[in-house]
């Protein structure tokens, strides 16, 4: 199937809360170690978002920076596009707060809900959008407050995840090869929502008086049945970016993948066979940040030079839902 008229990456942003929360600090509230945790998932701190900043403003922060680097100012942005499931509000849609903090007035914003895979799917969305002529340019943000959707006494959750954001700016291409995404692809398997799932505070299970102490708007997980589809699915789905992309696994300078647990990462190096040097992980610092971390993970490597121009990227996700997306771009 045809991708359409070429469309680029322009610039990338992330933003993360001061607070560190490291491991030490989890053994006080719940009984874990520093141990369990960097053994099972790699995970050595994360950040922590202050009472008073909430989801739209991390993703502000991240945005500006994203437009920052495009050299676009926030005025002529079209479209905004937040993926999160921490929004500040039901609604209206957190990208409804991010275009008033931006002064991005000119821009039709909305929220989109994929979890962990939010951000592609928005990148996937907003090529679309622009390659077929409707925007000239789009402001994409992963944007999670997680811990105010924690429950802070479950040592099965509270130790894998974190807050922040991370921001990119499409446009159409003005040549080839302009930070170009080449392919993408995104799946869903709805039969599965019971794996990982915030129950509560929705229309099915609204919070009332009595069942508030039952912790029921806090993330939920069966841990061990999500890393198994985990592994399988991103693995199927970055062979089918790389494919449509006409690459080979040894054309990819660098895969930039969901930011949960590195042994994830690991089994999915292995099965991609790509050397685990030319995988970036930054989940070491920041745990999981849901639809954030792959945004983040690819600002990060962007800024740090680990992405050159005219390299191949392949990013690759997995989430709640379930849900699943890759996208491959020529640097
Ligand atoms: N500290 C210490 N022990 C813990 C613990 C913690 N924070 N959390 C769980 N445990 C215990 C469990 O109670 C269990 O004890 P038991 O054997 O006595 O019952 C033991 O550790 C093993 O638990 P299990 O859940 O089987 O561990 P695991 O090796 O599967 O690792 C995860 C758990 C969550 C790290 C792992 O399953 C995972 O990363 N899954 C995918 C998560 C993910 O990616 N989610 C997001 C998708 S977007």
């Amino acid at each position: 199937m045809s991708e359409g008229i070429p469309v680029c990456i322009a610039g990338t942003g992330s933003y993360l809360p001061e607070k560190v929360m490291t491991n030490a600090d989890l053994e006080k509230i719940v009984d874990t170690s520093e141990e369990w945790i960097v053994t099972r998932t790699g995970i050595r701190e994360r950040r922590i978002a202050a009472e008073d900043e909430f989801t739209s403003h991390m993703a502000a922060k991240a945005g500006a920076k994203a437009l920052e680097q495009a050299g676009i100012e926030a005025a002529d942005i079209q479209l905004i596009i937040v993926a999160t499931i921490t929004p500040d509000t039901l609604t209206p849609a957190t990208a409804c707060y991010v275009q008033q903090h931006l002064g991005a007035q000119g821009a039709v914003a909305f929220d989109i809900s994929a979890a962990c895979s939010g951000f592609l799917y928005a990148m996937k969305i907003a090529k679309r959008l622009i390659s077929d002529g409707a925007f000239e340019n789009a402001l994409i943000i992963g944007a999670e407050k997680l811990s105010a959707f924690i429950n802070w006494e479950d040592r099965s959750t509270c130790v894998l995840f974190g807050d922040g954001a991370g921001a990119a700016v499409l446009r159409k291409a003005e040549k080839p090869g302009d930070g170009e995404i080449l392919a993408t692809e995104m799946g869903t398997d709805g039969r599965q929502t019971r794996l990982l799932n915030i129950p509560g505070g929705g229309s099915a299970c609204p919070i009332t008086i009595n069942n508030a102490d039952q912790r029921l708007a806090t993330l939920a997980m069966l841990g061990r049945e999500v890393f198994k589809h985990a592994v399988t699915r991103m693995k199927q789905s970055a062979e089918k970016v790389i494919e449509r992309a006409g690459l080979k696994a040894e054309d990819i300078a660098l895969v930039v993948p969901h930011q949960a647990n590195l042994r994830i990462i690991d089994a999915i190096a292995e099965r991609l066979d790509v050397p685990y040097d030319r995988v970036f992980t930054n989940l070491q610092k920041y745990g999981n940040t849901s639809a954030a971390a792959v945004a983040i993970a690819l600002d990060e490597a962007n800024r740090s030079g680990a992405i050159k121009k005219g390299e191949h990227v392949v990013l690759v996700v997995f989430g709640a839902g379930l849900t699943w997306a890759a996208g491959a771009i020529r640097w």
